[in-house]
């Protein structure tokens, strides 16, 4: 067991830089999910860890030690590929033992490693099959069992739900978080989809661009992103943002959105006061707008009205596409809810949950203001 760290870690493909600077230290069998959209530079930092790419600049620990030069098969590391990368013609058995057999693994023990694993994983009565007659769920299962049988220090895994249907990976998806509570091991996976990364990992590490944009829990994560790429990343529906003023007024401050302005908590002025006049970017949840009828209660509620666009019935909840003025934005009210497409309606804010991101620092990437 171990943990791992990434310091200073430059990769470069000519003049293109997929991982820029990246400084991530993984605990001891934490589970870590890398997160951020396709071509962030997910894979590239796995594959750096495991040994199957050189690093351009910076330095790989696997515990205590270096690796930079440690061969991939000395690295003591499992990868699960998104692929599988099962061979065809090899037994569920064989898939699962060709590893340890090409390491000069003793067939006793052998046999004892993947009997264990396939237990672990259910798929005992699966061990003489081959791969053309397993279901995707159960090619994924032999792709970790065979990770399994190799008794890493630490586990990598590369988006290995998105080949399966949608019911079977949330199914798969508590299946591997059990298997992190009881091989008691270092996880490290990646994943473009934020609710994978909320629902499984003890912290996350969102990326884009090949930049760590923010390494957190995924509660402070969600309550604390801090930036807007991180805000617009993690949540779905996606918190909206609204082009706004601070502006100063008798006893407090407001949000100014086109002349619709929206009061600021108390608690909060002092934090916000120094952008008085400033363009920010205002940010609120979906959630955090509600349908006046059903608010909760004590909340900080600044009313708005609003067109009903579209209106999307899930049955626990209402999703609503709303328009005020020339917004566009998103609301997830109470299931009783009885607006129609096309109402004027009025909805609250809650204040207490709002976010302000700070352009001037960086256009692209508003920095959210704390
Ligand atoms: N061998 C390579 N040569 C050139 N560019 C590469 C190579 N591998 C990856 N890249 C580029 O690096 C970026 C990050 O890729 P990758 O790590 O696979 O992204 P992700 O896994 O987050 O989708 C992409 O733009 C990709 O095209
Ligand atoms: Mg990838």
């Amino acid at each position: 067991m171990a943990g791992v760290r990434f310091s200073k870690v430059y990769k470069r493909f000519g003049d293109f830089t997929a991982l820029n600077n990246l400084d991530i230290a993984v605990e001891d069998k934490e589970f870590l999910v890398l997160v951020g959209p396709s071509g962030c530079g997910k894979t590239t930092a796995l594959r750096c860890l495991a040994g199957l790419e050189d690093v351009t600049e910076g330095d790989i620990f696997i515990g205590e030690n270096r690796v930079n030069d440690t061969p991939p098969k000395d690295r003591d590391i499992a990868m699960v590929f998104q692929s599988y990368a099962l061979y065809p013609h090899m037994t569920v058995f064989d898939n699962m033992a060709f590893g340890l057999k090409l390491r000069g693994v003793k067939k006793e023990e052998i046999t004892r490693r993947v009997n264990e694993a396939a237990a672990i994983l259910g798929i005992e009565q699966l061990l003489k099959r081959r791969p053309r007659e397993l279901s995707g769920g159960q090619r994924q299962r032999v792709a970790v069992g065979r990770a399994i049988v190799r008794e890493p220090k630490v586990f990598l895994f590369d988006e290995p739900l998105s080949n399966l249907d949608a019911k079977l990976r949330v199914q798969t998806r508590a299946q591997i978080s059990k298997l992190h509570q009881s091989l008691e091991t270092t996880f490290i996976y990646v994943t473009h989809d934020q609710t994978e990364a909320m629902t499984m990992a003890t912290r996350i590490a969102v990326m884009n661009k090949g930049v760590l944009q923010q390494l957190d829990t995924p509660k402070h994560l969600y309550d604390f992103p801090a930036n807007l790429f991180v805000a617009g990343f993690i949540g779905s529906p996606a918190m909206n943002f609204f082009d706004a003023k601070i502006r100063k007024v008798d006893g407090g401050a407001v949000v100014d959105i086109n002349g619709m302005a929206l009061k600021i908590p108390q608690s909060k002025v002092a934090t916000y006061l120094p952008y008085d006049g400033k363009s920010v970017v205002f940010g609120i949840r979906p959630e955090d707008i509600h349908n006046p009828e059903f608010q909760p209660q004590n909340i900080t509620a600044a009313s708005v009205e609003a067109k009903v666009d579209v209106l999307e019935l899930m049955g626990n909840e209402i999703i609503l596409y709303l328009v005020s003025g020339n917004n566009n934005y998103v609301a997830r009210v109470d299931p009783r809810t009885k607006f129609a497409i096309g109402d004027k309606v009025s909805v609250v804010f809650n204040m207490d949950n709002m976010h302000i991101f700070d352009p001037s620092q960086n256009a692209e990437n508003p920095v959210a203001v704390r």
